[in-house]
């Protein structure tokens, strides 16, 4: 970094971390974050259990100081600056009401703190509990309350005191699958309605994927990708961004040479023209490739045997011997006939080899 305020370049980010470290004593929870969010959007930190999401919270929030680098909100630098002077609100991991509060109580706590005038609160603690459509709960307390309500008084008492940012940290592990899909959509509608810049944690890959304007993928205290959810899914950087949102293909082929824009590979015995994939002649290159891409056609030049068949419903999964290779594909089971594909058959693979995606790093 040159520039003396790097947040001065960036003013639509409303969260910017410059090469944050964070140590819990010799232990490295972050390694050297930069993360730039913009005003407005919904950020998804993704990553598996121990690798560093609560602590970038807890590091926007001013519950933890960083070992080294800056924190800047709203383009302020914020290094440093203790948590009750940021104005944020947070949804925990395991998030409390209190329990002897009603639903109202439970809302306008954060705004009696703040010294908001009585009637001040009462017409934003309605308002909120209609966003959030729970007007009807208001004076019940939250035992009398299902899970996803409770979750939604939760979602309701970050958000009444318009915080410049909302965190909210697994806010939907608790509930089940229905409820948290459900929820999803609603936190989304909310987040876009209020316009809020919104940092979500979770370690569920389509939670991110459905919810976020960006998904940061964060391994070991390092972010590995950030992008748009469909950028990262469908141009993996890493073997673990490809493999952690959800499956796909790691092929290893070799070089050949280049003509035009491709780069020929050697797949399994198949020479392929694949596009934007820089790497040189007598390499080995280890490609990406999700299931989904494949189809089947009979006349393709690239023949497989068919290992196993697993029905899913909605899609087949092919497990697929290509001259020793093995490549998974998954068909919508409209394009199945289910006598024709079953173990031993001989099947012609197709797929759009811009599709493959060159990876720099093993896991
Ligand atoms: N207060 C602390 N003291 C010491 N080590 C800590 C502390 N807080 C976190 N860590 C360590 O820092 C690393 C990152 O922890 P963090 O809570 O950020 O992970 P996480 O990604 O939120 O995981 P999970 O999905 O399990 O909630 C872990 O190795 C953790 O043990
Ligand atoms: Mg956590």
């Amino acid at each position: 970094m040159t520039t003396e305020n790097p947040a001065r370049d960036h003013k639509t980010s409303d969260v910017r971390f410059v090469t944050v470290e964070k140590k819990f004593d010799t232990a490295v929870a972050l390694h050297s974050l930069d993360l730039d969010i913009e005003r407005g959007t919904l950020f998804a930190l993704l990553g598996p259990s121990g690798c560093g999401k609560t602590t970038t919270l807890r590091l926007i929030a001013g519950f933890e100081q960083p070992t080294s680098g800056h924190v800047y909100i709203r383009g302020k630098d914020v290094t440093g600056i203790p948590a009750y002077k940021r104005n944020f609100g947070m949804v925990f991991q395991s998030f409390a009401l209190f329990p002897h509060l009603t639903v109202a109580e439970n809302v306008a706590f954060g705004l009696q703190m703040r010294g908001v005038a009585k009637d001040d609160i009462r017409t934003k603690v309605a308002a909120v509990l209609d966003l959030v459509a729970l007007g009807k709960f208001a004076q019940r307390y939250p035992r009398q309350l299902s899970g996803g309500q409770q979750q939604r008084v939760a979602l309701a008492r970050a958000v009444v005191f318009e915080p410049d940012v909302l965190l909210l940290d697994e806010p939907l592990s608790a509930l089940d699958k229905m409820l948290r899909e459900q929820m999803q959509v609603e936190i989304r509608q909310l987040q876009k309605r209020l316009g809020m810049t919104t940092v979500f944690v979770t370690h569920d890959q389509e939670e991110a994927l459905t919810m976020s304007d960006r998904v940061a993928v964060m391994k070991d205290g390092r972010i590995q990708q950030a992008g748009a959810p469909r950028e990262i899914y469908d141009r993996p950087q890493t073997e673990f961004v490809a493999t952690f949102l959800g499956a796909s293909n790691i092929l290893q082929a070799s070089v050949r040479g280049r003509e035009g824009d491709n780069t020929v590979i050697d797949l399994a015995g198949n020479l392929l023209h694949v596009p934007g994939i820089e790497a040189e002649t007598g390499s080995a290159v280890r490609l990406a490739l999700r299931p989904e891409k494949i189809t089947l056609r009979p006349d393709s030049p690239m023949k497989a045997t068919v290992k196993e068949v697993i029905y899913r419903g909605a899609q087949t999964l092919l497990y697929l011997d290509m001259n020793g290779m093995a490549i998974n594909a998954v068909l919508p089971n409209s394009d199945v006939q289910p006598a024709s594909v079953e173990p031993g058959s001989p099947v012609g693979l197709h797929w759009e080899k811009a599709n493959m995606v060159a990876l720099d790093r093993p896991a």
